[in-house]
Order: structure tokens, then C-alpha cells, then sequence
């Protein structure tokens, strides 16, 4: 028996993209899921799904933007499994839109869904961790929360902010017991809101598979990381540079074609750059 098997986690994002993937390899590390997200259907599939590995699990509906129902999502793990070991805060919501277009409403539910329901959920759940000694925080930040995303503003902002967030209560909670970590993937091929644009990444800028993400979480689990990067490409030397010049770097991600791909992502590219 592994070091994880037998944990309670509960997995935001279970219903759609990479959150699948994590259920699986969690499932199969013996580890007890509940499973959220907005879709009660799609949970409902991947319960069946999971139905042949010899772990509980259980579902449980919630909306990250309403900020009443992440109390009941919390209580409702905790009532389903007895408590709750792995909060992995997965659930997301991108838009790649020149900012002056991007809807109020989806900048709020952006902020919303990427940074207040990761930390509030573990404000909820962290002193049940504490008093235990024993848990682990884990959040799916992205590469664009490490190195800026144009035409993905809110986007990359709300992602740094859960990354300094992560990285700032790795420190406070050092021998503690209670473990965080940020998991920060690439552009992920195959599944989730980047596939679904159906357009591969420029070679140069990276990819990672959601199965790689998955793996990631489960490495988490079998360390004291505070971060783990995934894609396969160059990303840690621009980040070293953007620490030392900013403008080089972006110069650099620039000649890249991160600015060009983005852009290219847009709904409507050819006037991107206007108002
Ligand atoms: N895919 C990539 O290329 C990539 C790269 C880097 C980082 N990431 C990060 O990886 C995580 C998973 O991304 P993904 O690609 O799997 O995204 P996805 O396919 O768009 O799935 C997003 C998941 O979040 C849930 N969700 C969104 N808004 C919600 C809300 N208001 N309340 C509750 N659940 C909500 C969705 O469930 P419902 O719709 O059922 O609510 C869905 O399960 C995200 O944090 C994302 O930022 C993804």
C-alpha cells in the first residue's frame, strides 16, 4: 500500500477537460474522491466509470463563482468521506479576448472561479488539516501565471495570484503537516479549454498532455514540492529572464510567437490590437 492509499480528496473541475484525468490516477492510487463541478451528469458518468476501482467515491454539485456554496461543497465532502485529506483545486475558466472586450461579468467570474474558491475552500478545510497534522493543498496554476499571457489578461493574473498565494502558505505552513503545492502546466494537448480551441501550440512554446498534469498531482502527493512546472519546452529560462528584465523576456516570448498565437486565438484576431 502506497503512502496515499486510503486519502480522502476532494477534486474541483471533475467534469470536464483535465479533471477526469486526475480522478483516474487518483482512483487508481486508492485514493477516495469527491468529485465537483457544475455538471451533475457528467458526474454521475464518471462516478459509473470509476465504480471498477476499489475507492469511494462520491459527488458533489457546486458553483466555484457563488460564494455561499462553497461552506455546503466543504461540508458536504467532509459528511460524504469523514474528512478530507487533498483539497485539488482544478476547476478553472479562461477566455483569450483583448481585455477591453472581455465581459465584466467574465473578468468577476474569472477572479471568482480562479483565485476566491481555491482560497476559501482551504481556508474552510485547512484547520480540520492542521489539527491533524496532516494534508495537502493543491492547485492547478498555469505556466501563464509564471510568464504574462497578452490577450489572456485576467486570465494570467487571477493564475499568479493563486501561485504567490500557493507558494506564500508552502512557507507559513512548513512542520505543520499540512502540505501545498501548485501544480503549473503548459498549453495541455488532447482535453480541456486549450484543446477545445483546436489549434496546436507553436513547437517552441510547449505542450503537455492531460494524463502529465495527472501524474503531476500524484507526484505532489509523494513530496514537499511547492511547485511543479509541466510542459516540455524552454519555459524556465524565459521565467529566469523575466526575473532579471521583464521587457526582455517578453521581447524573447515575443520572437517565440507567443504574442502572434494568442492574438491568433482571439475571437476576432484582425482587430485584436484596436479598440
Ligand atoms: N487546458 C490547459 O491548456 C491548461 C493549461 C494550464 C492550466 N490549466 C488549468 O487546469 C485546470 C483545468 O483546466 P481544463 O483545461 O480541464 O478546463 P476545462 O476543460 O474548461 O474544465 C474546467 C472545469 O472547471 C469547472 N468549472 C468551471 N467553472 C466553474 C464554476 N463556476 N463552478 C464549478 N466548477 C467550474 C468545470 O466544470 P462545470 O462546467 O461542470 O462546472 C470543469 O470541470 C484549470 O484550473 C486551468 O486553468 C489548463
Amino acid at each position: 500500500m502506497n503512502q496515499t492509499s486510503g486519502k480522502n480528496a476532494l477534486l474541483t473541475g471533475a467534469t470536464g477537460g483535465i479533471g477526469p484525468h486526475i480522478a483516474r490516477l487518483l482512483a487508481a492510487n486508492g485514493i477516495n474522491l469527491v468529485l465537483s463541478g457544475r455538471r451533475a451528469d457528467r458526474l454521475r458518468d464518471l462516478s459509473a466509470d470509476l465504480r471498477s476501482e476499489s475507492v469511494r467515491i462520491e459527488t458533489a454539485t457546486a458553483d466555484l463563482t457563488r460564494m455561499g456554496e462553497l461552506k455546503d461543497l466543504a461540508d458536504n465532502a467532509v459528511s460524504a468521506l469523514g474528512r478530507i485529506d487533498i483539497l485539488i483545486n482544478n476547476a478553472g475558466l479562461e477566455e483569450v479576448v483583448p481585455y477591453q472586450r472581455q465581459a465584466p461579468d467574465q473578468i468577476q467570474a474569472t477572479v471568482l472561479t480562479n483565485v476566491m474558491a481555491p482560497l476559501l475552500l482551504t481556508r474552510i478545510l485547512l484547520p480540520a488539516m492542521l489539527a491533524r497534522s496532516d494534508g495537502h493543498i493543491i492547485s492547478i496554476a498555469s505556466i501563464a501565471g509564471r510568464l504574462a499571457m497578452p490577450f489572456g489578461s485576467a486570465y494570467s493574473g487571477t493564475k499568479a495570484a493563486l501561485s504567490e498565494w500557493s507558494l506564500s502558505l508552502w512557507m507559513e505552513l512548513q512542520g505543520t503537516g499540512v502540505k501545498v503545492t501548485t501544480i503549473c502546466p503548459g498549453f495541455v494537448t488532447g482535453a480541456g479549454m486549450f484543446a477545445r480551441k483546436g489549434r496546436d501550440a507553436p513547437g517552441s512554446l510547449g505542450s503537455c498532455t492531460p494524463e502529465q498534469v495527472a501524474e503531476a498531482v500524484v507526484k505532489a502527493l509523494h513530496s514537499n514540492k511547492p511547485e511543479i512546472l509541466v510542459n516540455s519546452m524552454p519555459v524556465r529560462p524565459l521565467m529566469a529572464l523575466k526575473s532579471i528584465s521583464p521587457v526582455a523576456a517578453a521581447r524573447l516570448g515575443d520572437k517565440m510567437g507567443l504574442v502572434a498565437f494568442l492574438r491568433s486565438l482571439t475571437k476576432r484576431p484582425d482587430d485584436a490590437n484596436h479598440n
